[in-house]
């Protein structure tokens, strides 16, 4: 078991989490998907209070995708009221620990209730400085990339922009994630080794951790079994071990 202490400095600044395997937790101990997603809440608070104390500056959870709509509607009540919940009970740790939350995605599509208190919360928590949380919610990276492309195309024909002057900062700037640095460690547990549509232009150069624990078992100690793990990749971003040093 990592113990924080075994960290170095060398902190991700941006980590990305796919919180997987509510519902097999669940059916595991023989109990409703919606008791998973209520444990797997519960879970959220531990990892984004141990992300804030260790220096992480951007922590974003992929809380909903737009594949997540497809489930059957008493699920997606269930994790709309989770959401509601949380937001209600944790505006508290998010004062008591400086940190802003921001959202992600067609939030638009969100029932009435869920986004008016998720846009309170982050009114609230504008000021805060010392980590932003991002929750994604109804995202979909391809939504987010055809969005953006859709934006800058009506730019050029507008003549706002010229196409040969199309560069990454130019994409950046429209997405999503404008206000977010690229991630350096994304985490997905419950054993699936695959990214389901999150970040995609976002994670070009992040390392990839997975594990097979289900995400309402995931505590502070996991965290920190990630990033050690982290800590002993060299990140090359496409040069030689000899020009990194
Ligand atoms: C994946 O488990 C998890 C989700 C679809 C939603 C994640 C939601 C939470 C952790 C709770 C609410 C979030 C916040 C921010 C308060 P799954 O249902 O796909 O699990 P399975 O693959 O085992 O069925």
């Amino acid at each position: 078991m990592i113990d924080k202490k075994q960290l170095n400095s060398n902190i991700p600044k941006h980590v990305a989490i796919i919180m997987d395997g509510n519902g097999r937790w669940a059916k595991k101990k023989g109990l409703f998907r919606a008791v998973g997603h209520e444990n797997g809440s519960k879970a959220v608070r531990e990892v984004v209070e141990n992300c804030a104390e260790i220096g992480v500056k951007y922590l974003t959870l992929y809380a909903f995708s737009t594949e997540n709509w497809n489930r059957p509607k008493l699920e997606v009540d269930t994790l709309m009221k989770l959401l509601v919940n949380a937001l209600k009970k944790e505006i508290k740790t998010l004062q008591n620990n400086n940190i802003k939350l921001n959202a992600i995605g067609n939030l638009q599509s969100l029932p009435k209730k869920a986004r008016t208190e998720l846009l309170q919360v982050i009114e609230k928590t504008k000021t805060n400085s010392h980590m932003t949380l991002t929750l994604a919610l109804s995202y979909g990276s391809r939504e987010e990339l055809i969005k953006t492309i859709q934006e800058i195309s009506i730019k050029v024909k507008n003549d706002v922009i010229s196409p040969h002057l199309i560069n990454e900062s130019v994409i950046n700037e429209h997405l999503y994630t404008k206000n977010l640095p690229d991630v350096d460690l994304l985490i997905r547990t419950s054993g699936e080794q695959r990214i389901s549509n999150f970040l995609l232009w976002q994670i070009a150069y992040a390392e990839l951790y997975f594990t097979e624990i289900l995400w309402p078992d995931f505590k502070k100690e996991d965290l920190f079994e990630a990033i050690f793990n982290y800590q002993k990749r060299e990140r090359r971003f496409g040069k030689t071990s000899e020009q990194l040093s």
